[in-house]
């Protein structure tokens, strides 16, 4: 097992990278001294799979866990659904000594992480992600929140967890479209950080595509360490946080343009990052070559890297861009790479160079 350190001074915690980990959250939360009482929130995918096993590891280490399941997909990343999540924890009398565990994806992390931050105004947390999306990215970090009909994530808080669980096993149960999209983000952090990284995937990604279990320790490995590093520097996304956005700009307008469901995140900012590559061409003199690699290693783990978009679909894209919360005075703002494994935040760019990289990736 390996472990990673998120430093955020006293809110500092560590991520758990190995198989078998799962069974480990119970001994785990009462090393923390959380408290007695808690409740797993899950979906109804993850939890047939997985809630047993992690009420199992709670209850034999003394504590008292709930079970709470939502639907699964973006629909549960709602306003309903975390009113219903609160209610729920009020009518068992949860109470500040109690804690929640977020057994799932992106989605129930991102839910179960912002009832934590509302409920009596805070209660502890854990992340315990089952999807590649959110071991290498949203489980760490301490974003937290819903979206909004008008757009993604508009309603959320910074809520670090006490503790990551990132049980490789779980991986190896994902379905291969759910999986592949998690390989967006990890693409991400070679171009973002570290090109080293970047070119092992190039050689190795038929070894991730396998899920060998070596290449997936290596891989959420060094993702989460990148993350925590980022994250260490810029908690709030006051700056350099902002480079894990990269290829989000147009991704979110494409998850919200279509309907959530159409794309799935990783998808989504994998065409993103193709867009945000050829616009670092034209704006930062990224070479074209490395735009191509980004584009290839995309292609070759099976992402899309086009989207046909008519022109009222266009106009949509355009709309749901400037509600993105990356919007800095009514400007859409893009992170883009100078090369690959170094990238800027905040940059602007013109209308008509949107467009042509639009008219390019279509
Ligand atoms: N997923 C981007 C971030 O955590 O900042």
């Amino acid at each position: 097992m390996h472990k990673v350190r998120v430093s955020l001074a006293s809110r500092s915690y560590e991520i758990s990278i190995g198989a078998g980990l799962l069974a480990k959250v119970g001994p785990g939360c009462a090393r923390l001294r959380l408290g007695r009482r808690c409740a797993v929130i899950s979906d109804s995918n993850v939890a047939p799979l997985f809630a047993k096993e992690v009420l199992t590891s709670l209850r034999d280490s003394g504590h008292e866990p709930i079970l709470i399941t939502v639907p699964a997909g973006e629909k549960s990343k709602s306003v309903a659904a975390l009113g219903r999540c609160l209610n729920e924890l009020a009518s068992h009398r949860l109470e500040r000594k109690s804690f929640l565990v977020a057994l799932g994806g992106g989605v129930v992390g991102d839910l179960a992480g912002f009832v934590a931050a509302t409920y009596l105004r805070g209660i502890p947390f854990v992340q315990a992600p089952t999807t590649l999306l959110a071991q290498v990215d949203s489980s760490v970090g301490g974003k937290t929140g819903v979206n909004l009909p008008a757009g993604k994530n508009l309603a959320g808080a910074f809520y670090q967890p006490r503790h990551v669980f990132c049980d490789l096993d779980t991986l190896t149960r994902l379905p291969r479209r759910d999986y592949v999209s998690g390989i967006a983000e990890v693409v991400k952090y070679g171009v973002i950080y570290d090109a080293a990284f970047f070119r092992s995937l190039e050689s190795s990604i038929s070894a991730l595509l396998r899920r060998d279990p070596a290449m997936l320790g290596r891989v959420v490995r060094r993702c989460c360490e990148i993350k925590a590093d980022v994250v260490s520097k810029d908690e709030n996304e006051s700056g350099l946080r902002a480079i894990l956005n990269f290829g989000h700009t147009l991704g979110h307008a494409i998850e919200n343009g279509f309907g959530y469901g159409k794309y799935l995140h990783g998808e989504a900012i994998s065409i993103g990052q193709v867009a945000a590559a050829r616009l670092s061409c034209e704006v930062m003199g990224l070479p074209e070559r490395d735009a191509t690699r980004i584009e290839s290693l995309l292609r070759a783990a099976g992402l899309p890297v086009q989207v046909k978009l008519s022109a009222s679909q266009r106009k949509k894209l355009f709309e749901a861009m400037l509600l993105d919360k990356k919007v800095s005075q009514g400007e859409v703002r893009f992170v883009l790479a100078k090369k690959i494994g170094e990238v800027t935040w905040g940059c602007r760019v013109q209308q008509e160079q949107i467009d042509a990289v639009m008219d390019s990736i279509s």
